[in-house]
């Protein structure tokens, strides 16, 4: 399953990339906020860090809106990826770019019948959102794999990025199903290393090494 980190902060951006565990980087309108940047040149940065696809959205609501934004977003880096609503104008905006080759993440998914209609309109990326469906006592992991059975079913190539995933256990649920991507916030990702025996059991070495009175270096 491939990482994408769910920031606009380029300070996280680079340690994770650093890592190698960025494969991808995803922005939306509140993480451009929340980076107090501008867009047009926070993205620019983001691309020159990351160089698998950067998803950057349009806000028009109008499709003939949308692909004009769009086509602006793509022109910042060729690792760009279009975010284009799941509205009915989303779909037309999506069909239009990704026939001219640009990569396009139809996002704010929340069921597996949207699934279906961005995967027609030729999208390389479906973002159902499991957090938010969480949140309203839905079960966010059921879409991952009804998308999932659907896609399979009919050999669909749009990509299943899994996002708004809030915890550890998202990311392993969607490994299981085999979500191919999935988008994370730093501090999820930063959190899955986290064993409560790893702890303990450095503890205890660290403990018996300082007993035996030697060093390595
Ligand atoms: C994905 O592309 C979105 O930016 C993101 O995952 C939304 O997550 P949230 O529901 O935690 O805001």
């Amino acid at each position: 399953m491939k990482f994408f980190v769910d920031t606009a902060e380029i300070e996280d951006i680079k340690e994770l990339n650093d890592l190698g565990m960025v494969d991808g980087v995803t922005t939306n309108p509140s993480l451009i906020l929340k980076s107090g940047r501008d867009i047009m040149e926070v993205t620019k940065e983001i691309c020159d860090i990351v160089s698998g696809p950067v998803s950057a959205e349009v806000v028009a609501m109008e499709a003939d809106a949308m692909i004009a934004e769009g086509r602006k977003l793509a022109d910042i880096a060729e690792n760009i990826a279009v975010k284009l609503p799941l509205t009915w104008d989303g779909l037309k905006a999506c069909k239009v770019l990704s026939d001219d080759g640009m990569m396009v993440n139809v996002t704010l998914c929340f069921s597996a019948n949207q699934a279906l209609l961005a995967a027609k309109a030729g999208a390389t990326f479906i973002s159902p959102f499991i957090g938010r469906l969480d949140d309203i006592n839905l079960d966010g992991m059921d879409l991952i794999q009804d998308i999932r059975t659907i896609y399979d079913n009919y050999g669909f190539e749009t990509s299943i990025l899994a996002a708004s995933i809030r915890s550890a256990n998202h990311v392993l649920d969607c490994a299981r199903i085999g979500a191919d991507v999935m988008t994370a916030p730093p501090e999820v990702i930063r959190k899955l290393v986290s064993h409560p025996l790893t702890d303990k059991g450095l503890d205890q070495f660290m403990k018996d090494w300082a007993k035996t009175g030697q060093n390595i270096l």
